[in-house]
């Protein structure tokens, strides 16, 4: 039963600890719970709430997009409690693959990081395609080389990434700053938004608040609508409550990222306080900016009029205050390159943590020697990143994100739990209350906005599984460190 073997708990401890002493072999312990909470808010406010709210209004919930957000948040709420407990015990690079590795075996670990390469390189690669966008529209660039329509390669996305892996790879210590500095921007247009935009609401475009179920259009049956309604036979529909439900499991993605934060574990001088701090901070500050976003953006416009692309800016324009628009674009392009810097600093600690093991080659995990950065794999993933976002045109794909970090948290949720019955006990800074119940609540919510996912969503994610099972089956498990440790 190789596969279901654990990681022992004390063993992760002490080889992050050794690793994370200044001038040790690792990574080096340089952030604070501020640096951490900026960099959550970096990663988690992004395309999510500057371009799918309108999307999801429009095709979905209409103004009962805000109900989405809400539900969606609070989800993430859930399972963030989950990680603030691990990952204030456990505090490890790597974050769900360590947990997962400690508690529910390695082909759980191995298939966590696997899952979670996918949400944060494609992340990352959907942001930058926006961030792209969002510079066009500045700038008036042609859509060919920086847009989605008629574009070949995206030179723009190709740009930022590249540009950002170089930052990423120079030092967290510098990364961080940066972070720190555009999250200020992107939280001011945020709170710049409510607070003019609450002047141009008006009480007739919120009624009715949901408006009532209709039957889908073409582009939304067969493999294009919810799981639920698939399973169950019903008739597509859009709209309605299980329209806001859909709303919830797509806005999902704008909450994606914090758990980025649990991964900085060996990176934090004070880990135990720290990275609880983060977790939760970083949450309670998006979904509080979320809903009062969402809630004035359908309040400016009709919902069945909300642009596609750039639905905040645009809701400014139509009311006449067009400089608010441009300050808007401006904000999004700045906040936006937060996000893509954050999540390439993420990839490359997830690759850490499981190249460390031997899942994967452990010379690609290699920690550069004056940058502290796990240089190489960071490497990699910038350019596998710049590719995807070059060619690949990605909205649709901002659902497998989604699935992939909801998927992620299920497995987190029910590590509590067994962690507690395993390793009744290891010191937990944190604890989760009323677990198990509320850890298994958030399972099941995770799960259920799963469900609420597209067929053909759901169809994409399984390929990647399994293609990440094959290179378990045929690499991983023979070479990993826990392997080479028993022969
Ligand atoms: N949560 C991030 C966003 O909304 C990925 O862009």
């Amino acid at each position: 039963m190789s596969v279901l073997r654990t990681k022992p708990i004390k063993d992760v401890i002490a080889q992050s600890q050794a690793d994370g002493e200044d001038g040790g072999p690792g990574l080096k312990r340089r952030l604070g719970a501020r640096d951490l909470t900026g960099f959550g808010i970096g990663i988690v406010i992004g395309t999510g709430i500057f371009t799918l709210t309108g999307l999801e209004a429009r095709e979905h919930a209409g103004p009962g997009v805000v109900v989405s957000f809400a539900i969606a948040g609070l989800v993430a709420l859930l399972a963030a409690l989950c990680y603030a407990e691990l990952a204030s015990s456990v505090p490890a690079a790597g974050s769900a693959y360590t947990y997962a590795y400690a508690t529910m075996g390695e082909i759980v670990a191995w298939i966590i990081g696997w899952d979670l390469l996918l949400e944060f390189a494609l992340g990352s690669a959907v942001v930058a395609r926006g961030w792209s966008g969002y510079l066009a529209e500045l700038f008036n660039l042609p859509a060919a080389w920086f847009g989605e329509e008629g574009s070949v390669v995206n030179v723009g996305a190709i740009g930022i990434v590249l540009l950002l892996g170089v930052v990423a790879i120079v030092g967290i210590r510098e990364s961080a700053r940066l972070t720190n500095l555009l999250v200020l921007v992107k939280v001011a247009i945020c709170v710049f938004v409510i607070v003019a935009g609450a002047f141009f609401v008006k009480a007739t475009n919120l009624t009715p608040f949901i408006p009532p179920a209709e039957e889908a259009g073409a582009g939304e049956t067969g493999l294009r609508q919810p799981v639920t309604q698939a399973i169950f036979g019903m008739e597509p529909s859009v709209f309605g409550f299980a329209g806001v439900l859909t709303a919830a499991a797509v806005v999902f993605f704008a909450y994606t990222g914090f758990e980025a934060v649990a991964n900085l574990g060996e990176e934090t001088r004070n880990p135990r306080r720290d990275l609880p701090l983060g977790l939760l901070g970083t949450l309670l500050v998006a979904t509080v900016l979320y809903i009062g976003v969402s809630l004035v953006v359908v309040g400016m416009v009709p919902y069945d009029e909300i642009d596609r692309g750039a639905p905040i800016a645009a809701a400014f324009e139509s009311v006449g205050a067009g400089w608010a628009a441009v300050l808007v674009s401006i904000a999004a392009v700045a906040g936006l390159t937060s996000v893509i810097l954050v999540q390439l600093v993420a990839m490359g600690r997830i690759g850490f943590a499981v190249a460390r093991d031997g899942l994967i080659p452990p010379a690609v995990a290699k920690v550069h020697p004056r940058w502290g950065t796990p240089y190489r794999i960071t490497a990699m993933m910038t350019v596998l990143v710049a590719l995807l976002a070059g060619f690949l045109p990605l909205t649709a794909l901002a659902d497998l994100v989604s699935i992939g970090a909801l998927c992620a948290f299920v497995l987190v949720s029910l590590a509590v739990p067994i962690l507690r019955r395993t390793r009744p006990e290891l010191d937990r800074p944190f604890t989760v209350p009323f677990s198990p119940v509320l850890p298994i609540v958030s399972a099941l919510a995770c799960l259920y906005l799963m469900l609420n996912l597209s067929v053909e969503t759901w169809l994409r994610f399984l390929a990647w599984m399994l293609l990440g099972f094959l290179i378990y089956l045929f690499y991983g498990r023979r070479r990993n460190r826990l392997a080479q440790h028993k022969s």
